[in-house]
């Protein structure tokens, strides 16, 4: 059968974890040690454009307007490869992606960024996949891609060594909750350690990770529950613990690994003086400075004003519960 390839565009977006990833079971397939849960973000979006041309002598790859490096072309030409071997068609193909917000501002892109190609890579090749199927291979770029794939509260359960098919699970919609994600950006650079080689070197070399592993799956259960329940005071101190736990094996791993700054540490003073207060928010961080506060929609202007007003905090962005991934032909 000859396979009609055509022009795919896909949009994605970013997440953010309430319960961490943060190591693998299993390195070549890329799957994670621990299960995860996360909240997709609608103002954090990538569209991705995927058009096979056969005058290609290799994939292109433009990133906000501009070729990427070496290392981001090897990594999408790999899901490429992929899903060209599904499609048993071996055409290049012109690969262009928009971040609508700054990838250098070191805020999670590569969850929108692989989910994006995957749902365009897909749809650009003619292979029929399932959002599972989608999610599965995000996963195996990006574990946290994988969930981008469905919106509102979604899980990425662990994964067994060779399970190659794992692939996050929407828990609730977007409306499942009237919540918001206030973040504060400390930094406008890139980040020192990614996490993918963050998780890596706290697997092999921190004192804590064994204990990291034996805790995380207990505290993404209590954090399941409390969203069902849509219980921020249970949710909240889970949450902070499963950030302030994977910091804590990144800290302790050889040579350590320092994401926060002294105005990550201000900004969570001020998160405690919010709750003593008597506001419920909670807040997370990811393999970067920023800090990330959870709560009720009602709250989000008191706490987006108390952050502003903490030192080393350059601005704060309003992030809503947002849609999964949407494709579209041409
Ligand atoms: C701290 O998904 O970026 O943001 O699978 O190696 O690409 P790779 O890692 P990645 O790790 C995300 C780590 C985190 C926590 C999270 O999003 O769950």
């Amino acid at each position: 059968m000859k396979r009609e390839l055509h022009r795919a565009t896909a949009r994605a977006c970013a997440n953010i974890a309430l319960a961490k990833y943060w190591g693998k079971s299993d390195v070549e397939h890329n799957l994670p040690a621990v299960p995860s849960i996360s909240l997709t973000l609608a103002e954090m979006v990538t569209e991705t454009v995927v058009e096979p041309d056969a005058s290609l002598a290799a994939d292109a790859f433009e990133l906000n307007g501009r070729p990427a490096g070496a290392k981001e072309r090897a990594r999408v030409t790999k899901m490429l490869d992929v899903v060209r071997a599904r499609a048993g068609v071996e055409t290049f193909a012109r690969v262009s992606s928009r971040n609508s917000f700054p990838t250098a501002s070191g805020l999670a892109s590569s969850a929108s960024g692989f989910a994006a190609l995957a749902g365009a890579a897909t749809a650009a090749y003619g292979v029929r996949a399932s959002a599972g199927r989608i999610s599965a291979l995000a996963r195996a770029s990006s574990a946290s891609a994988a969930r981008s794939v469905f919106g509102g509260f979604v899980k990425l359960p662990a994964g067994k060594p060779g399970h190659a098919t794992l692939a996050a699970k929407p828990l609730f919609g977007s409306e499942h909750w009237d919540v918001r994600l206030v973040v504060a950006v400390m930094d406008e650079g890139q980040k020192d350690v990614g996490s993918t080689d963050g998780m890596e070197n706290s697997r092999r070399t921190s004192p804590l990770y064994d204990a990291w592993l034996a805790a995380a799956p207990k505290l993404t259960r209590t954090i399941e529950r409390a969203l069902a329940a849509r219980d921020m005071e249970r949710l909240g101190p889970a949450m902070e613990q499963s950030t302030i736990a994977f910091h804590a094996c990144a800290m302790t791993s050889v040579p350590a690994v320092f994401y926060w700054k002294p105005a990550t540490l201000a900004a969570l003073a001020t998160v405690r003086a919010l709750r003593r207060e008597g506001i419920g928010c909670y807040a997370t961080m990811d393999a970067g400075p920023h800090v990330k506060v959870l709560c009720a929609t009602k709250d989000a202007p008191r706490v987006r004003a108390a952050l502003e007003r903490t030192e080393g905090v350059l601005r704060t962005l309003l992030a809503t519960p947002g849609p999964g991934l949407s494709v579209v032909r041409g």
